[in-house]
């Protein structure tokens, strides 16, 4: 099992896919290593290849506030994308980066090992829940794997263009919220 700075080092140095000749920086991630919940986005965006930190830009303050609206803060989650450098243009990342990338998402997520871990958008359910994953169709729904509970909802960057799916967005926050006091109350139970 590597540690969090061998990961850090392997990052930042990774060639593994052709991400790697366009990036500015390595995107790893931020919030508490000790989260119970995990969030995981698509790629950087202009303004987080260019700090090297994930959701700082427009759909990162609306992330925030998603979060806020629950009551949760970054010292309560970490957050992370699924691939760790920008694609040009923000195009989707092909699938052929996707997977060079997920060895350092697999291991962020063995290192945290979060109770819930919640994919924002289409890629990263696809990646992570289902191949066929439909984000309108399956998205606040739980679905169990290996001790976590993982959902979907939409990307913040969806609900910027398009409001009306806040209302749905609004539902599934709030579902989160109670899995989250349900597996905390368990825990103090124990
Ligand atoms: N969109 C993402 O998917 N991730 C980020 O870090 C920023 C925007
Ligand atoms: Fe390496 Fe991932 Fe960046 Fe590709 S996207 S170069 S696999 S860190």
């Amino acid at each position: 099992m590597i540690t969090w700075d061998e990961l850090e080092k392997y990052c930042s140095a990774c060639t593994k896919c052709p991400l790697a000749e366009t990036r500015h920086n390595v995107v790893i991630g931020k919030g508490n290593r000790n989260a119970d919940i995990m969030l995981v986005g698509e790629g950087p965006g202009y303004h987080e290849d260019m700090e090297g930190v994930p959701f700082v830009g427009a759909a990162g303050q609306l992330l925030d506030k998603m979060l806020a609206s629950i009551g949760l803060g970054l010292d309560e989650v970490y957050i992370a994308n699924i691939v760790k450098c920008r694609p040009p243009q923000n195009r989707d990342p092909l699938p052929e980066e996707r997977e060079a990338c997920m060895d350092y998402l697999r291991c962020q997520y063995l290192l945290i090992r979060p109770k819930i871990l919640v994919c924002l958008g289409r890629i990263a359910a696809q990646a992570l829940i289902d191949p066929d994953f439909r984000i309108t169709r399956q998205r606040g729904q739980w679905f169990g794997k290996k001790g976590c509970y993982m959902t979907a909802t939409y990307h913040p960057s969806a609900l910027l263009r398009d409001t009306s799916k806040k209302r749905e967005a609004w539902e599934d926050l709030k579902e989160i919220r109670k899995k989250y006091d349900e597996l905390r109350d368990n825990t103090n139970e124990q």
